[in-house]
């Protein structure tokens, strides 16, 4: 089973995912922990040209960038702990490039998805959680922190990025758990394991 969550900086994705993990660590399924862009070496140092708050790049060098983590990810390490009948939980995976360099950056969806299908040799997650909160509010809590690359853009970029994961996830409302990432972590946390504990016994 493959599990993957989404959001925009801030929303909470991280700390539900760590939250996850230690979950699983009390159970006896087999699982693997990674994310996007990164997982592998060479998907790290993608993730360093990505992220750089001084680097620059056009839309379609980042997409093309993305992929190719993607591509090393899927062929290195989602795919084969698939086969060996392990969960497979992702921060993040092809759904952050329609919504980021698709809705954010204006970048065409259809050829996004071809390009995509191709890098993630078609797998597509079983259960994505997206955490969602609104733009405001995600940048009160980064306040404070250094920003990367794509977390220095503007208001409006990042309203897009929501804006298209709404879209994405009221597409297919069942591979998509839309959660309040204004709720206490805890909460999100139990819904979280109960749905991925369901769907994995299911
Ligand atoms: P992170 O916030 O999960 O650490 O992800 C790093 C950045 O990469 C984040 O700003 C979102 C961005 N990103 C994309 O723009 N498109 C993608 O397809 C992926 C996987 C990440």
């Amino acid at each position: 089973m493959f599990v993957t969550f989404e959001g925009i900086e801030g929303a909470g994705k991280t700390t539900q995912v760590h939250l996850l993990h230690q979950a699983l660590e009390n159970t006896t399924i087999p699982f693997v922990f990674t994310r996007e862009p990164g997982g592998t070496p060479l998907g790290e140092r993608i993730r360093e040209l990505l992220i750089d708050p001084l680097g620059q790049m056009s839309p379609q060098a980042e997409a093309l960038l993305l992929s190719a983590s993607r591509a090393e990810l899927v062929e290195k390490v989602i795919e084969p702990a698939l086969r060996e009948g392990r969960l497979v939980v992702c921060d993040r995976f092809w759904d952050a490039t329609i919504a980021y360099q698709g809705y954010g950056r204006g970048l065409p969806i259809e050829s996004l998805m071809q390009l995509t299908m191709f890098a993630a040799q078609r797998l597509s997650p079983d259960l994505t959680f997206v955490l969602d909160v609104p733009v405001r509010v995600s940048q009160e809590r980064l306040r404070g922190r250094s920003a990367d690359r794509l977390e220095s853009e503007k208001t409006a970029f990042h309203e897009r990025v929501a804006a298209g994961y709404r879209k994405l996830s009221a597409a297919d409302p069942r591979r998509f758990v839309v959660l309040d990432g204004a709720l206490p972590e805890e909460e999100l946390a139990t819904v979280i394991r109960t749905e991925v504990l369901s769907r994995w016994h299911g």
